[in-house]
């Protein structure tokens, strides 16, 4: 009973998805060029996770390097978790923006939902600062102009990011941002405001952690949280006791050692303003009243969004995946790689993830 209850509603959220006749054509014609199984190689292993895997895979036809993402299917037991499937594949179609990551497609397999998405070969922040330990300001700047107009793109389109952190912001060998997960992200309808908790404990802002409801301005606070990383090397309110941390991030002032700008102290001060409705873009201009703060007086945001502006930090060789690849024994790690065989779907995956593309070995 249970079961079919839970059916009955994915079916409903299946149904609210296809509530939209423009993607639907879209997709059809490009069911075409849906790769085939047998058209990857896998090259390397970038992550495993308890629910998802993340692999860097080449297409044998076009010899592009790709980052094929899987989510396990059994890690889906919920209509919340469907929703968030949904969001993320809805989000990568939906919003075509320079600084966040592009799917290319996304298909079933007997096991996984798959997510072919382009791959950037600079590494993630995390990795990066763990290298360098802290950027300077003027390559924070830049970041964080490139990290705005990607979470103004996404909340143009009505969605909360709600992840915001350095593994998920990805660097390419140009310098150039591009957010990638939006495993959390969430769609708000006019004026909604929601209370799930959700993200990563560093980053969650005092109103998620008291459950309170919250909407646009959690990812303002966590813009705050990584830009200060990425100047101190080191989350503002971090202990290594989770409870610690919590009563920190509610009660405890953020610390400006050493020597920054006051445009920087103030920027940071008012992301990381405890009460959401007086941290900066919480007012009716929103994201806008933060790309107006002196530390980006310099910054012109019409050659930023066309992506004309000077990238200040290059990531090393050292992250390049290929230099990995090199250097590790690809023959050891087959068995390692998951199977992208495919069954034919079954009646259920009919019905529940048409919305995604199937592709079949021929
Ligand atoms: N498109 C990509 N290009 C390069 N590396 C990627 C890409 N996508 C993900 N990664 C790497 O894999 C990690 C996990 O990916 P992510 O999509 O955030 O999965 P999860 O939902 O498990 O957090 C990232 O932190 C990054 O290091
Ligand atoms: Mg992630």
């Amino acid at each position: 009973m249970d079961q079919i209850l839970r059916i009955t509603n994915n079916i409903k959220i299946s149904a609210e998805i296809e509530q939209k006749p423009k993607k639907t054509n879209k997709k059809t014609k490009k069911a075409k060029n849906t790769p085939k199984t047998n058209d990857f190689k896998f090259l390397n292993t970038l992550q495993k996770g308890q629910n998802s895997e993340i692999y860097l895979v080449e297409n044998e036809k076009d010899k592009k390097q790709y980052v094929l993402k899987l989510i396990k299917k059994n890690s889906i037991s919920n209509d919340k978790d469907l929703q968030r499937l949904f969001a993320e594949k809805t989000i990568l179609c939906e919003i075509k923006n320079p600084f966040i990551v592009q799917l290319h497609h996304s298909f079933l397999t007997e096991t996984d939902f798959c997510f072919l998405i382009d791959y950037i070969n600079g590494g993630d922040l995390y990795q990066i600062l763990n290298y360098v330990h802290s950027f300077t300001e003027n390559e924070i700047k830049f970041f964080a102009a490139e990290l705005i107009l990607a979470l103004k793109a996404i909340h143009k389109a009505n969605y909360i990011y709600r992840d915001l952190k350095p593994e998920n912001i990805l660097i390419d060998r140009t310098g150039h941002i591009h957010l990638t997960d939006f495993g959390v992200s969430k769609k708000l309808e006019k004026n909604e405001r929601t209370n799930s908790f959700c993200g990563s404990l560093e980053y969650l802002a005092p109103e998620v952690l008291k459950n309170q409801k919250y909407g646009f301005e959690i990812d303002f606070w966590s813009l705050g949280m990584v830009l200060y990383e990425m100047f101190y090397g080191i989350p503002p309110f971090y202990s290594q006791n989770l409870r610690e941390m919590q009563k920190n991030i509610l009660n405890q002032e953020v610390n400006f050692e050493g020597v920054c700008s006051s445009e920087f102290k103030d920027l940071i001060t008012k992301l990381l303003s405890k009460d959401p409705k007086k941290r900066l873009g919480s007012s009716k201009k929103g994201i806008k009243e933060i790309m107006k703060h002196p530390f980006f007086k310099e910054i012109n945001w019409t050659n930023f969004s066309n992506k004309k502006s000077q990238p200040q930090f290059i990531p090393s060789f050292f992250f390049n995946q290929e230099n990995l690849i090199q250097n590790e024994n690809l023959e050891l790690k087959k068995n390692s790689f998951p199977s992208l065989e495919k069954t034919n779907p079954t009646c259920l995956d009919k019905i529940l993830f048409k919305d995604f593309e199937y592709d079949f070995r021929k």
